[in-house]
C-alpha cells in the first residue's frame, strides 16, 4: 500500500533554496499551501496485493466461505475517512455544506464521514453548517457498469440551486456515473460542488474523471462490502472484487473490517 501525491500538470516541486527574505518567505509558504489544495491524495492499493489472512479477522457466518483474504482492514478505512473529513473541511470551512449522498453504496462511507466532520465541528473554533441530502442512481447490470444511469429515487436536485454541495460516493470506475451527475446538477446552478469518493478503480475503461477527494485507488476488479453490494449481496460487509470468469466470480471482500477473495458460483443465493 502506498500513498500518492497526484500533482496537477502546472504544480511545481518545492523550492531547494531557502527564501532570501520574509516577503518571498511568506510567498513560497502561500505557493505551498495552493500546491497542496490542487494535490489529489489518495492510498494506493497495489494490483499485486494479496491482503490479510482472514482467519485474522472477524467475519460474518454466512459469508464466511466467500473469503479468504483482508484487503482494506476497516480501521483503515475509517482513519483514511477521518482525513479526508479535515481536508473537506479545511477547503469548504466556513461556508454551509449540503452533502449529497449517493445510494444505496454511499450509505456507508457517508453516514462515517459526516461523523467526522460533526466531530471537527464540534472541537474546533471553526465550524461548518452542515445539512444532507440523498440521490439514488442505477448504472450497474451484475458487474457490469452501463452507459446508461438512471436517477431512481431521492431529494428533488433544485433544492441545490446557490449552494455548496458535496458528492459523496462510494466508487469510481469508469467515471460514467459522476459525469452524469454533475451534468445534472450543473443545470441546477448550485454556487460549488466538490467530489469525495472513499474509492477510485485502476481501469483502462475510466473516462478521465477525477473526484476531487479519494480515499483509495484500488485495482481493477470487482469489490464488495461496506454498503458496495454485488446485486444487493454484501453491503452487510464493508468492500470488494470480482472478476467475471465462465459462470462464477473470484469476490474479493472489504467486509465491514476486511476485504476478502473466493470462487462462488454466479447463481449463490446468500
Ligand atoms: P462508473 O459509472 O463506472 O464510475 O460506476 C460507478 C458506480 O458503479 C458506483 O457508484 C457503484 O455504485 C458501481 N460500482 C462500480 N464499481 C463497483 C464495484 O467494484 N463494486 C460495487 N459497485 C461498483
Ligand atoms: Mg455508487
Amino acid at each position: 500500500m502506498q500513498s500518492r501525491r497526484a500533482l496537477s500538470p502546472d504544480a511545481k516541486g518545492p523550492s531547494r533554496s531557502p527564501p532570501a527574505d520574509r516577503r518571498q518567505h511568506e510567498s513560497t509558504d502561500t505557493d505551498l499551501k495552493d500546491r497542496h489544495s490542487r494535490m489529489a491524495s489518495y492510498l494506493e492499493i497495489a494490483d499485486d496485493s494479496e491482503g490479510h489472512d482472514l482467519s485474522l479477522f472477524c467475519v460474518p457466518k454466512h459469508y464466511e466461505e466467500d473469503l479468504d483474504s483482508v484487503i482494506i482492514p476497516n480501521g483503515l478505512i475509517k482513519d483514511r475517512t477521518e482525513r479526508l473529513a479535515r481536508d473537506i473541511v479545511r477547503d469548504m470551512g466556513g461556508q454551509h455544506i449540503v452533502a449529497l449522498c449517493v445510494l444505496k453504496g454511499g450509505y456507508k462511507f457517508f453516514a462515517d464521514l459526516m461523523d467526522y466532520i460533526k466531530t471537527l465541528n464540534q472541537n474546533s473554533d471553526k465550524s461548518v453548517p452542515l445539512t444532507v441530502d440523498f440521490i439514488r442512481l442505477k448504472s450497474y447490470s451484475n458487474d457490469q457498469s452501463t452507459n446508461c444511469v438512471k436517477v431512481i429515487g431521492g431529494d428533488e436536485l433544485s433544492a441545490l440551486t446557490g449552494k455548496n454541495v458535496l458528492i459523496v460516493e462510494d466508487i469510481v470506475e469508469t467515471g460514467k456515473t459522476m459525469e452524469t451527475l454533475l451534468n445534472l446538477l450543473n443545470e441546477c446552478h448550485p454556487k460549488m460542488v466538490k467530489v469525495v469518493s472513499l474509492l477510485v478503480k485502476r481501469t483502462p475503461r475510466s473516462s478521465g474523471y477525477r473526484p476531487d477527494y479519494i480515499g483509495f485507488e484500488v485495482p481493477d476488479k470487482f469489490l464488495v462490502g461496506y454498503a458496495l453490494d454485488y446485486n444487493e449481496y454484501f453491503r452487510d460487509l464493508s468492500v470488494s472484487v470480482c472478476p467475471v470468469e465462465w459462470g462464477s466470480y473470484a469476490i474479493t471482500l472489504y467486509a465491514d473490517r476486511l476485504l476478502a477473495s473466493h470462487w462462488f458460483p454466479r447463481t449463490k443465493s446468500i
